[in-house]
């Protein structure tokens, strides 16, 4: 893997393909064991997650529902605004599914507070959050992930559904900003 350029700013290789699909294999078989004859409800939240759940729904064999919704993003900023808009795209029902929230990455952890406080508000089964990456040194949030694929400190990164200002989200890699 070689340094990327997107717009202003070079980006260095992190996490590899190989340690990606490697590591989500072995998150599918955990959660084939938790999730044996509950057929989960996967809701992942666009747009990061969606290659994190293509690879993972593939390595699942519960029978997964997928619902993807959309927040507040970033916009074309590496912080997080803080401003969080209503899920859109939900109209499936929450009550008594088993229900996975799958994140890209967790930074501050707000987007996952507000997603928790939401389903639980239609009183799920269970709910759960599930991320690919995690940066426990940002975190603020009052719900830690349940699932991580990989823990991070606290670097922007870009790659593998993640973007910087909509860039990069093809990469098959994890890559960081290049101090
Ligand atoms: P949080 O609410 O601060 O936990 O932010 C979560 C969202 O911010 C993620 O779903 C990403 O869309 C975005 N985000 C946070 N850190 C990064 C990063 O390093 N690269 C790209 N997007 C990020
Ligand atoms: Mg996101």
């Amino acid at each position: 893997m070689e340094d990327v350029r997107i717009k202003d700013k070079t980006f260095t290789p992190y996490i590899g393909e190989a340690d990606l699909q490697h590591r989500i294999k072995t998150l599918a078989r955990e959660l084939n064991e938790v999730y044996l004859d509950k057929h989960p409800l996967l809701v992942p939240v666009l747009n990061g997650a969606f290659l994190f759940t293509a690879d993972l729904i593939r390595e699942m064999n519960t029978g997964p529902e997928v619902h993807f919704i959309r927040v507040s993003s970033y916009g074309n900023e590496m912080t997080s605004s803080g401003n969080m808009k209503v899920p859109l795209g939900l109209e499936t029902e929450i009550r008594g599914r088993h229900v996975i929230i799958v994140e890209d990455i967790v930074d501050s952890g707000y987007t996952c507070d507000y997603l928790m406080d939401y389903f639980q508000s239609f009183e799920p089964a269970s709910v759960i959050i599930i991320t690919l990456l995690y940066k426990p040194a940002s975190h603020k949030g009052k719900y830690k992930p349940d699932y991580v694929c990989f823990e991070i400190p606290p670097e922007f990164v870009v790659g593998y559904g993640l973007d910087y200002a909509q860039h990069g989200r093809e990469l098959r890699g994890i890559y960081r900003l290049k101090a």
